[in-house]
């Protein structure tokens, strides 16, 4: 069975691979997007990125993994690094990293988001999910209970004053958590740019983020636009990767030029979906 969250944070170190990565699976966030994310899915993204980097003998130290989820592919990223000499720190960040469990009722209580909205009840110790999948969903009966939920939820998180009263979770997993070599950030890559992350990185990676199926055209160009804007300039890199349904990673290293364009430096199988979205990406700055 699917781990609540409340389960997922007692268990700490103590639960399998599997059970952390359908716990991930199973947290949709507002926007439609899922957590999903595994153990050693981008090993060899990271292989063919170390080896671009060793050929130039480059040794980046800023680097952000924006959607790191569960934050585990940005400590297998860290470790593969450091194992090849290569100091980095990672600033891992996602559209939900920081939540809160919220006490309803006896034996009811939720996940919510920065927005103090659900994105998990928990009946007991059984994870609900508050998305519908339409009409069919109310042939099992799943619906009607995910509705009265989310009912329930509407009126007694005002009164309880959710935002505030709970327990502030960090949706990472624990080793990720306690690494010296990664930092946390809830971060909208979609938002203007923060202050403080402009012309940061050395190198940027976002891996199973920038989908066609997720967002529309105008929506990823604004995610390059912003992440252009986080790199140092010449010589950064964008690293756009999407793991298929076999497990099979397409991705394209893009590093920034002296014109300030992105030019592809190197390709994992086909390649990003989005290339040449960010081939044409012309923003100075966002
Ligand atoms: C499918 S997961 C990918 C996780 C990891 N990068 C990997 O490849 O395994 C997509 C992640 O992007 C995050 N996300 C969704 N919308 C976002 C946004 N607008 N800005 C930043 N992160 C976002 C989700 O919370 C989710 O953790």
């Amino acid at each position: 069975m699917i781990l609540s969250a409340r389960s997922f944070f007692r268990a700490g170190n103590a639960i399998t691979q599997k059970q952390e990565a359908d716990f991930f699976a199973s947290i949709r966030l507002r926007n439609g997007t899922f957590k999903t994310t595994d153990h050693h899915r981008l090993d060899d993204l990271n292989m063919l990125v170390i080896r671009e980097w060793q050929k130039l003998d480059l040794k980046p130290r800023e680097i952000m993994d924006v959607g790191a989820s569960s934050g585990i592919s940005s400590l297998e990223w860290a470790d593969a690094l450091a194992c090849a000499g290569i100091d980095a720190k990672i600033v891992a960040t996602d559209l939900c990293m920081h939540a809160r469990l919220v006490p309803l009722l006896p034996g009811y209580e939720v996940l919510v988001d920065r927005d103090g909205k659900v994105i998990q009840h928990i009946l007991g110790n059984r994870p609900v999910r508050w998305s519908l999948d339409g009409p069919r969903d109310f042939f099992g009966g799943t619906g009607f209970l995910v509705a009265a939920l989310n009912a329930s939820a509407r009126t007694l998180l005002p009164l309880t004053n959710g935002k505030r009263r709970g327990t502030d979770v960090l949706l990472v997993n624990p080793d990720a958590r306690d690494s010296g070599r990664l930092s946390f950030a809830d971060d909208d890559i979609l938002a203007p740019n923060p202050e403080h992350l402009r012309g940061r990185f050395n190198a940027i990676r976002v891996a199973n983020l920038l989908n066609r199926g997720y967002f529309d055209e105008t929506q990823l160009r604004r995610a390059v636009d912003n992440l252009k804007d986080r790199l140092m300039g010449a010589g950064s890199y964008l690293i756009v990767n999407r793991t298929h349904a076999d497990g099979s990673n397409n991705g394209t290293i893009f590093r920034l030029s002296e014109t300030n364009q992105f030019e592809i430096v190197a390709r994992m199988r086909d390649g990003s979906e989005i290339e040449d979205i960010v081939l044409s990406s012309d923003a100075a700055g966002a």
